[in-house]
């Protein structure tokens, strides 16, 4: 990195979008049993294009209609896989075959899917695999890949040389980051560094190098954080929990950092025909509602299928997103966490807008008639219920302010009886 300023991304559209889409799609969408499938399975290079290299053909593939889908949910950017661990490229790469034009598909399938998302207004991410089970200079170490734990595969490592992967790597990132417009987002994944050299991190992928020319082809982006440079000036621009939800806002010395949470429907990032533990339309709601109570962002997948169409289980599960971000997205986009002298609940999860200076009360659990916020009392102007612009009535609740000794300062809601008939309701409340 360059000595003294350090170059960091922009990540103030970012932090206002707040809700994204991933896109899983490769070859393995046809095995439908997991994007690891060529791991787990311990699947040969031979095995594996024979079956699928060769029968790759989504004849369904309409980007446009992805493209609308995801912003009828209220996404505003995407990042789809340009090239997962198996190694297979979605656009016509100069640097080798192993593309989708090389397919019964026949085209370069990244350009018309950049164009749809872009014609959607919504910003493009970039996710490219820095680990590589197809590459013929990639060397075969003992934890990931097929041959991981094969009898020869140190002799499979002769004349294999990870620097002239490292090569082809840079390359097709500067292939990615020169032949699509403007890119906003680099997710590389990932880096698994072991103390005995054994794995593979900043070193094997040259991710200082790598780093460099990223920001240098596409300034202003933005890079994730699975570069193995953690604690480099400028190494990475937000952090990436990924299956889990943070409990609190993460921090690093100290200091709240940019975050993405990514999230499956069901566990699987591709497509999976099988997997029968899917996300209800409510659980995820409360999930991105969760993130940005928290400060972050959710980045939600879709494994497309193999025709090239995201399957009804998702279409239902988005559709039904869409509806509730419909009247509540004023409550996602450019909100955070709420500030801290108003205590969070435990059936609720706030957010905050600091332009607007309108607190949002997300209610997890509908309460008996009145809803106690803490902290509020005297503070609030209004309030409404967000889904109908509909008046909520409040009072200043002097009985339970002051045997608290006045200090929880107890503003008290009036809530109609009856949950309205929404996932996830929201009040409005609009600060002095
Ligand atoms: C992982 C997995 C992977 C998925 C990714 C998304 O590291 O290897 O399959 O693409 O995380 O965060």
């Amino acid at each position: 990195m360059p000595k003294g300023k350090v170059v960091k991304g922009d990540s103030s559209w970012f932090v206002h979008d707040r809700f994204g889409l991933f896109i899983h799609w490769g070859l393995y969408a046809q095995a439908a049993r997991h994007e690891w499938v060529k791991h787990n399975e311990r699947i040969t290079n031979e095995e594996y294009d024979r079956r699928y290299f060769a029968r790759f053909d989504p004849d369904l593939y309409d980007p446009r209609q992805w493209a609308a889908v995801a912003a009828a949910a209220g996404m505003k950017y995407f990042v789809v896989t340009t090239k997962h661990h198996e190694g297979f490229c979605l656009w016509d790469s100069k640097w080798t075959d192993y593309t989708a034009p090389n397919t019964p598909a026949g085209r370069d399938l990244l350009a018309p899917m950049v164009r749809a998302f872009r014609s959607e207004g919504m910003k493009v991410g970039f996710y490219y695999s820095l680990i590589d089970w197809h590459h013929p200079q990639y060397v075969l170490d003992p934890h990931l890949g097929p041959y991981r734990d094969h009898p020869d595969r140190q002799k499979m490592n002769k004349g294999r040389d990870q620097a002239r992967y490292v090569q082809y790597l840079h390359r097709q990132v500067q292939e990615l980051l020169t032949g699509y417009g403007k890119v906003d987002i680099m997710w590389l994944d990932f880096s698994y560094p072991k103390p005995d050299g054994s794995g593979k991190g900043r070193d094997d992928w040259q991710s200082e190098k790598l780093l460099k020319l990223i920001r240098r082809l596409q300034p202003g982006i933005l890079v994730n954080d699975r570069l193995d440079l953690a604690d480099v000036p400028g190494g990475w621009d937000f952090k990436t929990p990924e299956q889990f939800q943070p409990r609190e806002w993460p921090t690093v010395n100290g200091q709240r950092v940019v975050w993405e949470a990514c999230q499956t429907f069901s566990g699987s990032w591709g497509y999976h025909r099988d997997e029968a533990s899917w996300r209800s339309t409510d659980e995820l709601i409360r999930t991105l509602i969760d993130c940005v109570s928290k400060g972050g962002n959710l980045l939600l997948n879709v494994g497309p299928t193999a025709r090239g169409e995201f399957d009804g289980r998702a279409m239902d599960r988005l559709a039904g997103i869409g509806r509730w971000m419909r009247y509540h997205g004023r409550s996602i986009y450019g909100c955070t966490q709420a500030p801290e002298d108003i205590p969070p609940r435990p059936d609720c999860r706030l957010t905050w807008n600091p332009d607007t200076r309108r607190l949002y009360v997300h209610i997890f659990a509908w309460p008996y008639k009145n809803l106690h916020l803490e902290g509020l009392a005297g503070k609030v102007l209004y309030a409404q219920l967000l889904h109908d612009a509909s008046e909520v009535g409040m009072e200043r609740n002097q009985r339970e302010s002051s045997r608290q000794g006045g200090k929880r300062n107890l503003l008290t809601l009036s809530l109609p009886q009856a949950k309205p008939d929404q996932s996830v309701p929201v009040l409005e409340l609009f600060l002095k």
